[in-house]
């Protein structure tokens, strides 16, 4: 009953931001992201009847009495599998977590797969996306390869709310997304926190929900067509309405900070001078900029010169998750 699973992060051009079932982890609107390669978490899950209680250790540190949502997943895992052990996890991310760099969705996508296995369930990745959603709905998009489209689904029960590969990553190797490193602190509040205050009271949620279906439609187009700048200047206008909404939320969710806005500029005037580049941001400070292979040396380069960048990871599409033979305990 141990099994142990490796999930890549996947950052999302279309963003998911808000919930039509906080339960059972249903979305407002459809997402698509691109699974990162080699931004990841490894996970082991053991089930024992020698644990008395279940544990966390997460890149060293036991998790948090806050943060223990995570073991809510762990015991819907449990209820699925009809098992009664209770489980002692290890975890270790490459990157900083809590930062808004998608640390939940590589985690609770490790933790799903590995899980899922050490209790005997049999799933197909489809089945493990809507299992992973529950845990994290970003999850959900960390279960497939390449470029994710997730689901909105229609139906109360979420059984039409899934995750799956658009287009594999051989399919476009070339796009890249370097991830600025500016703050590895803790995020202010939560993005399950931060969806909830937005859907409840930010007058711009209509506007955010009226636009989704043409973005995402560009953006499928944009992928199949490897057109860099529509997938590009989509994925940056989607990314600027989602903090607009947090913004105008009562109180105003501010995640960015000084270093934020002078990456953006810094992206603004990069393609202004000719470079193809675009810029997206999740739940957090750090900005990703979007760029093709040819131009990755430089973008980087230029990047890590600039104040209040601490360090930069940039990567191109990564698989999906998978199952491992080597445990860490
Ligand atoms: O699933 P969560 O709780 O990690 O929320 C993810 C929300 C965003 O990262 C901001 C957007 C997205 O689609 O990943």
């Amino acid at each position: 009953m141990k099994a142990t699973a490796v999930a890549n992060a996947n950052m999302a051009l279309v963003k998911y931001w808000g919930k039509r079932d906080a339960k059972l982890n249903l979305p407002t609107n459809g997402s698509i992201s691109m699974t990162w390669d080699g931004i990841q978490t490894v996970t082991t899950v053991e089930f024992s009847d020698r644990y008395s209680e279940d544990s966390i250790l997460v890149n060293d540190e036991e998790l948090k009495k806050d943060e223990k949502d995570v073991l809510g997943h762990v015991e819907r895992i449990r209820q699925i599998a009809g098992i009664g052990e209770k489980a002692k996890i290890v975890s270790e991310a490459n990157f900083p977590v809590a930062a808004g760099l998608a640390s939940s969705a590589s985690g609770l996508a490790a933790l799903t797969v590995a899980a899922a296995e050490a209790a005997g369930l049999k799933m197909t990745e489809k089945q493990l996306t809507m299992l992973a959603r529950q845990g994290s709905g970003s999850a959900s998009r960390s279960i497939s390869e390449g470029f994710v489209e997730w689901y909105r689904g229609e139906k109360a029960d979420g059984s039409d709310s899934y995750a799956k590969s658009i287009a594999p990553r051989a399919h476009w190797p070339e796009f890249r997304m370097i991830t600025t490193i500016l703050s590895g602190k803790k995020k202010p509040i939560s993005s399950r926190a931060g969806m909830a205050q937005t859907v409840a009271t930010s007058p711009y949620y209509d506007g955010w929900l009226r636009t989704i279906d043409e973005d995402l439609k560009k953006v499928r187009q944009g992928i199949e067509k490897k057109d860099f700048d529509l997938v590009g200047s989509i994925a940056e206008a989607n990314c600027l309405k989602m903090h607009a909404t947090m913004f105008t939320t009562k109180p105003a969710i501010i995640y960015w900070i000084p270093a934020t806005v002078e990456i953006i500029h810094a992206v603004r005037e990069l393609r202004d001078s000719g470079t193809p580049c675009y810029f997206t941001m999740d739940a957090g400070p750090n900005v990703k900029v979007m760029c093709l292979e040819k131009n990755e040396a430089s973008i980087n380069k230029h990047f890590l010169s600039l104040e209040g960048v601490q360090k930069t990871m940039s990567c191109g599409p990564g698989g999906g998750a998978k199952l491992v033979n080597k445990h860490l305990f």
